[in-house]
This record gives C-alpha cells, structure tokens and sequence, in this order.
C-alpha cells in the first residue's frame, strides 16, 4: 500500500495539507496525525469500515476500543449521551485537552470503535492539526495511538514514518508531540467517576473539577488489574525488547551509574541533573524540575533503548504525583513492572550473564 507523507506545521497547518488528510478520512481511508498527546491513526469514526482498517494497520485485537477525536461541542452530543449541562461543562473546562472521558455511547457509533460495549471514550486534542482535520472530514476521528500494537506509543513523526509505512494511506510528517503520555482516560458512567488510565492529564487538576475520582492500581501501574478495566489493559503494552530494569530509587541509580564498568552495553535512562558529566551510555529525559519535558521524552527513550546495540536499560523512579503518575505508570509497564538494585545490575554484569 503506497503511503504519502506530507509535512504540515502542527501548530498552523496550511490548508492543503488539511485537505489531503480530511478527503482520505472521508473516503474511508487511514491517516496518521499528531495530537499533543502521541500521534494517533486514525478512520472515519462512524464508518464501521474504516475502523477495522485500523485494527489491521496495528494487528490490533478486535476487542480493544478505539477513542474518537472530536472537535466542537456538537460532535461529543452526536456520539455520547451527556446526563447534564454541569457535567458538559465539567468536560469542556478540560477541551481541547489530554482527558478522554467515557460515556454512554450513542446508535451511530459502529460496533468496531466500541468493541461491542455500550460505552464511547471521546475526546477534544489540543492539536490544531488535528482539529482542522476533523472539522474537515466532518466527523469524529476514530484513533488509536500510531504504533503497532505491543510497541511503545509514537510521538515523533520519524517513527510513525519508520514503523508505519506501507500501513496507512496519509503521514503527517510535523515532528514531536507536546506531551508525549496519552491522554488520562476517566469512566464518567461509574460511581465514584474512576481513572482508567493516567495520563496527560493531572489527577490533581481533574479532583479540583470532578470531586473525588478512584484511581485504581492498574491506572497507576503498580499492579497488572485482575479484571481489565479498559480491555486494552490485558494486552501487553509500552514494551521495548531490550529489558528495561527500574531502580528501586534514585540513590541506587546514582550509584550505579558511578560504579559500573564503560564497557557494558547499559542505556542509564534518566535526568540531566543526574546524567551531567558521566561517561555512560546515557539518554537524557530532561531536568527534573520539568516533568512534562521528561514525560514528552518517554517513549522516545523505550525507542532509543531498541535502536542501539544495548543490552538493557535502567531507569530510575518519579515522584508519582501531578504528570509524574502517568510516567511511572508507562515505566512500570514497560519494566515489566519489576524493580532492581544497584548490586542485583553489578552482579548481572559481573557473572557474564550481561556482556
Ligand atoms: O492520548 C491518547 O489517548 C491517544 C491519542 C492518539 O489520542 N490515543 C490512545 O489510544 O492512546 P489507544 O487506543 O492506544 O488507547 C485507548 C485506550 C485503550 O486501552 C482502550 O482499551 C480504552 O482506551 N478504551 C477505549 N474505549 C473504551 C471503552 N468503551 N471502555 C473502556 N476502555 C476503552
Ligand atoms: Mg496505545
């Protein structure tokens, strides 16, 4: 399948790049566009089959749910039932914004989207791009993030290109994204209302708006859930091939990076105040003072990690507050949701079993 790139500024798109991307969307084709979020690829929301040309796109399991994007008011009403004016605007003071909110779904949203569940995830992304082109096509934008299913998400479009090409009918060729973690996704049809999914999104910010909000295990990363919440939960996710070990907490990092032979092939993933001056293969997230930076960086790093000739990585902890929740969440799971010790590394490298 042949796949035209075309680069548009993602902040002020021209018209002509809009068009192309929005008559693919219309005549039931895949296009792959940013959101200040990850880059999504996304069909014709309510074209039930455009969607599943999404699913084969990804080797996406059927069951797993696809989010559409929207861009005015009008269209949340069109494929949601909104119990009342107060919750509408509880939503709108977040949109455009990195929260998908699950409601009750309504008719005209095809099977494929939903899985055959009675609810729709929705949302409005803080992507001008993205939103000329909705407005556009003129309907809902049905769109997981870009990457193949079980890779980590795409926020760079160099890597939509290298991953997706010959997959999709149209890249948006417009760099990296804002915030790099996907939107925090919260249930608006439970009691309490309850995350499903941290994200980009702060907690705090949708506590102060929504009251008191459940925020599972799962949505924090610290345990696999029982029973999947979103069905995407049971599948695994965010995963580099290269094993990527957590350290128990900042100290230990430190002190591995300082002990730890030059010669072994370890990516230390983590933050300039703590990277500056060492010797060591190093990805460098960002300061620790600007989680957001850190979080847009993420999954570039789980990539990096998969590209070089490293052994393995480590990574050290987040506070899990504000947009720090959603990051430990993404490396707790791309960890395999184990943790290390300093000396546990030393002794992997030291016993041959690391060369
Ligand atoms: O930031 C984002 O949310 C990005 C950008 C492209 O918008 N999208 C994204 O989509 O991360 P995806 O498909 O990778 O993740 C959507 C998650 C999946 O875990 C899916 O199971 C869940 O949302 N989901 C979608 N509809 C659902 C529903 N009706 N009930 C429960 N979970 C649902
Ligand atoms: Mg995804």
């Amino acid at each position: 399948m042949y796949t035209r790139i075309v680069r548009a500024d993602q902040d002020n798109p021209d018209r002509e790049a809009v068009m192309a991307g929005a008559s693919i969307i219309r005549a039931g084709g895949t296009v792959i566009f940013p959101t200040e979020t990850v880059y999504g690829l996304g069909a014709d929301g309510l074209n039930g089959e455009a969607c599943l040309k999404i699913f084969m796109a990804k080797n996406r399991p059927a069951d797993n749910p696809l989010i559409l994007h929207i861009s005015s008011p009008d269209m949340l009403d069109r494929v949601a039932v909104v119990d009342s004016s107060d919750l509408r605007s509880k939503i709108m003071s977040f949109w455009p914004g990195p929260l998908t909110v699950l409601l009750r779904k309504q008719p005209t949203v095809p099977d494929s989207v939903t899985a055959g569940l009675d609810t729709v995830a929705v949302r409005m992304p803080d992507n001008p791009l993205a939103l000329a082109l909705i407005d556009s096509a003129g309907v809902p934008i049905a769109a997981p993030s870009a990457n193949l299913s079980t890779r980590p998400s795409i926020t760079d479009s160099a890597d939509a290109i290298a991953e997706m090409s010959g997959r999709v009918d149209l890249i948006y060729d417009s760099g990296r994204t804002a915030y790099g973690i996907e939107s925090t996704i919260i249930d608006l049809t439970a009691r309490p209302y309850r995350i499903l999914r941290s994200g980009s999104a702060r907690i705090e910010d949708l506590e102060a708006v929504f009251g008191h909000i459940e925020i599972t295990d799962a949505a924090r990363g610290t345990a696999e859930s029982e029973v999947a919440l979103t069905p995407g939960m049971k599948y695994r996710h965010y995963a580099p091939t290269r094993p990527l070990f957590l350290m128990r907490n900042v100290e230990e990092f430190v002190s591995l990076l300082r002990s730890s032979p030059d010669k072994h092939n370890v990516l230390f993933i983590g933050c300039s105040e703590l990277l500056d001056g060492s010797t060591k293969e190093r990805y460098d997230l960002g300061p620790f003072s600007d989680l957001r930076q850190v979080g847009s960086r993420i999954f570039s790093s789980f990539r990096y990690l998969d590209s070089g000739s490293y052994e393995l990585g480590v990574i050290h902890p987040f506070p899990e507050t504000g947009y720090g929740l959603g990051i430990m969440n993404r490396i707790r799971k791309a960890s395999g949701h184990r943790t290390a010790s300093a000396i546990e590394i030393m002794e992997a490298m030291g016993s041959g079993r690391i060369e």
